[in-house]
């Protein structure tokens, strides 16, 4: 539905989380270890480069022979969600949330990844946190893959780079479509699914080092969950009539440095490789630049005979993504270099950085909903959004985060400029309403939410939950719609 006046009336405002972030209870009730159960923390001095998120052969061997057992894991910890959910959920209900996005972690359901039955404990407690949340009217939105492919699966078959992990994970998706076909409506299939280009461990459970062609393993590996993703889009609309699912990507709008066609022309080739995902989610099939791209760099995509149809029988409903920056590209070398979650670029002069140096860019938002619907015409859904930042608690126990607010209003504001352009955007989820462990470095200091929770980086804390300044914020936004920001 179109509108002219700003936030459609049902529009779905709330918050975004994932099990292993959040949960903690990592081996309760049966739960079996996932890839994010095996991130150590490395403190800031410590950390060199690269993505402390990715993980080799040989630490997975050292972690399940007890050798780093003196190491810190925060994700298995998460905030203790697992056994606070209903002082949280009472939390986002005050706020007047009307969709909460949790992801159920597949080790909970299936804790080898292909095991014959499911884990009772496990579906019993999604039941009890869907229920709580309809106690409010609130509707779940469910990630059925968060970074959390079960460990089993990375160990037997290199996770998604074998085939054999689509029938696993339809097998997961069907077992829990059956189990919530009447407590939820709305589903998204993959998280972020080009995180798999960037840590294949994190988006996939695929050990890089076991592996010859790098690219070739990451670009097949992305085959079998497109085609995982296209049978769970078919399960969900065959059980639960009237649901919808979507994809999700990280969506990075990337700009041009200067005018120079050159510059142009790399900014082009960014955008493509960004959107190829949603291509083939939206228009069911591969994009012709990635043919050449394959071709160009020998990568030969095993395909079965109806991979192709079932790509295209079954598209996505709506499109989902997370925006936290836009990117700027160079065709020059050199320049300052800008940082990012998942990709860099270079540092644009126009944008203020976040404490993280994400590039800061609201309008970038209403640029990026455009783009999309132009290309679709499918309705949006922005689930993940938001400003990590350093918080202090006063003397009296407030905090007054301010800078927080001014992100959140600014891009909400763009994205009503986007609705009275045309967009079909049907909610939005902002990132981490309550703190909880950061995806990319594991801190607690990094904090996203309207709720604080007392945990410092080291695991010391009381866990108390408390408001924000941007609690009361937040809740007056949802009361009007959006209308005062
Ligand atoms: C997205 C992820 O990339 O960004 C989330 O889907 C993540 O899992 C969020 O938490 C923010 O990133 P970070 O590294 O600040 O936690």
């Amino acid at each position: 539905p179109k509108s002219s006046q700003g936030f459609p009336e049902h529009f779905l405002w709330g918050g975004a989380t994932a099990a292993n972030q959040l949960e903690g209870a990592y081996n309760e009730d049966g739960k079996g270890l996932s890839s994010a159960d095996m991130v150590v923390y490395v403190p800031k001095e410590k950390r060199t480069g690269g993505h402390a998120i990715e993980i080799t052969s040989e630490q997975i061997d050292k972690i399940l022979s007890g050798k780093l057992d003196h190491e810190r894991f925060p994700k298995r910890h998460g905030i203790d969600f697992y056994h606070r959910y209903k002082e949280d959920i009472a939390l986002f209900a005050e706020m007047g949330f009307k969709v909460f996005r949790i992801s159920i972690n597949w080790s909970r359901i299936f804790p080898n990844g292909d095991d014959a039955q499911p884990n009772e404990a496990g579906l019993q407690f999604y039941d009890n946190v869907f229920d709580e949340l309809h106690t409010y009217g609130i509707e779940p939105l469910v990630t059925l893959a968060h970074y959390e492919t079960p460990l089993g699966l990375t160990q037997k078959y290199n996770g998604w780079a074998s085939r054999e992990v689509i029938g696993h994970f339809t097998n997961y998706a069907e077992t829990v479509f059956r189990r919530y076909k009447n407590k939820v409506k709305y589903w998204l299939t993959f998280n972020e699914i080009n995180m798999m280009t960037i840590s294949p461990f994190t988006g996939g459970g695929v050990v890089i080092d076991r592996v010859q062609n790098k690219q070739q393993t990451i670009y097949q590996a992305l085959h079998h969950q497109f085609v995982a993703s296209a049978l769970a889009t078919k399960l969900c609309h065959e059980i639960i009539p009237g649901a919808m699912i979507g994809c999700m990507l990280a969506r990075m709008e990337t700009y041009p440095a200067t005018c120079n066609p050159e510059d142009v022309r790399k900014s082009q080739h960014e955008n493509q490789m960004n959107l190829f995902f949603t291509d083939v989610h939206a228009r069911g099939e591969y994009p012709s630049y990635m043919t050449r791209y394959f071709e160009e760099n020998n990568i030969v995509i095993e395909k079965d005979a109806s991979d192709d149809e079932i790509l295209k029988a079954y598209p996505v409903d709506y499109i989902s993504f997370s925006y936290y920056m836009s990117l700027t590209v160079s065709s020059e070398l050199g320049g300052d270099r800008a940082e990012g979650n998942l990709f860099g670029g270079v540092k644009n002069p126009y944008l203020k950085a976040s404490d993280w140096g994400w590039q800061i860019d609201p309008v970038g938002l209403r640029i990026t909903l455009n783009n999309f619907y132009d290309r679709y015409q499918k309705p949006l859904f922005i689930v993940e959004n938001g400003l990590g930042a350093y918080d202090k608690v006063e003397e009296d126990g407030s905090i007054h985060d301010t800078y927080r607010i001014d992100y959140l209003r600014q891009h909400i504001a763009q994205m009503k400029e986007a609705i009275k352009d045309g967009v079909d955007l049907i909610g939005y989820t902002s990132w981490g309403p309550i703190d909880l462990v950061s995806m990319s470095t594991s801190e607690m200091s990094k904090r996203y939410g309207f709720i604080y929770v007392d945990l410092d980086d080291e695991g010391n804390g009381t866990l108390k939950r408390s408001k924000k300044d941007s609690f009361q914020w937040y809740k007056q936004v949802i009361a009007t719609n959006g209308e005062v920001l």
